[in-house]
């Protein structure tokens, strides 16, 4: 392994909010394809570029930090938790609070009301399921999610925690036991990410219900197929270990709620008398 190479792209600033883990796998992946460190390099920085993304800009989270403190030493108002959400592109999509309470609502009519839920790269989702009462473990790669998550539970005692870590690493995925857990919008992410990736994310989770999520419209907007496309992929992956307990659709996204396949019991061989 190239220690320079890895080195400058650990150091580097545009990288430093990303979990190391996956600097060190996205570097890894790269200097095994390409030959000259040199085109590894700029293979992984674009790579690194399309796994970070825009979610979450410095000035967002800033900003989003800024809404959480007040959000603790005043009354709660819902109107500053929304101003907190609104500052990840995820969670922003989701708004306004009252449809965020409708999609919980939705999903827990199904799964019933956890007592404790595995948010799988979490953005800022479990500040919202904290505000609501829930107990939620949350896992990102990005640094600023996980801190202003950890930053809420720190100012206002909600149940809530965040670990950075990589999902394609070795422990990135807990191996408790959760009732439910959540993957919106990430198995596109992940199959970009590693072929073959989501579907073993999916097999990895040690939960009741998985809620997988997927986009639905492009970044500018527009509805060209996507659902039904998804809609397909998830009946391409699903195991025989999960079955659909439910499925709808909001304005921008797709939902499938996955449960434990139940096994029939196998029936007593004996005599038939
Ligand atoms: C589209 S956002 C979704 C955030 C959140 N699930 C939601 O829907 O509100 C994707 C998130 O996945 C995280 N992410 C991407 N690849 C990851 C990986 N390999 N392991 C853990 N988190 C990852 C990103 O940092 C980002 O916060």
């Amino acid at each position: 392994m190239n220690r320079d190479y890895l080195d400058k792209l650990l150091q580097s600033k545009k990288y430093r909010d990303v979990c190391p883990d996956t600097v060190r796998r996205v570097w890894a992946a790269c200097e095994a394809k390409y030959k000259k460190p040199k085109d590894a390099d700029k293979a992984a920085r674009e790579a690194l570029h399309g796994i970070t993304g825009a979610f979450l800009t410095p000035a967002d989270a800033a900003a989003c930090a800024d809404s959480l403190r007040d959000w603790a030493v005043l009354e709660r108002p819902d109107a500053l938790l929304a101003e907190a959400l609104r500052r990840h592109a995820s969670t922003r999509e989701r708004l306004p609070l009252r449809a965020m309470d409708a999609l919980y609502g939705r999903i827990f009519d199904i799964t019933g009301k956890p007592a404790r839920v595995l948010d799988l790269a979490c953005g800022i989702n479990p500040i919202y399921l904290g505000a609501r009462g829930h107990d939620v473990t949350g896992v990102d790669i990005s640094a600023a999610a996980v801190g202003l998550v950890n930053g809420f539970a720190a100012s206002c005692g909600a149940p809530v925690r965040a670990v950075c870590a990589d999902l394609l690493c070795d422990g990135g995925i807990p191996d408790k036991r959760y009732d439910v857990a959540l993957m919106l919008k990430l198995l596109p992410l992940l199959e970009r990410q590693r072929s073959g990736a989501a579907a073993r994310a999916m097999d990895a989770v040690n939960a009741a219900f998985i809620v997988a999520s997927f986009p639905t419209r492009t970044l500018g907007g527009r509805n060209v197929g996507m659902a039904a496309h998804y809609a397909d992929w998830m009946a391409a992956h699903l195991s025989a270990a999960r079955s659909v307990a439910g499925t709808f659709e909001t304005e921008n996204e797709l939902y499938f709620i996955l449960e434990e396949s139940r096994h029939e019991s196998v029936p007593t061989q004996g005599s038939v008398l």
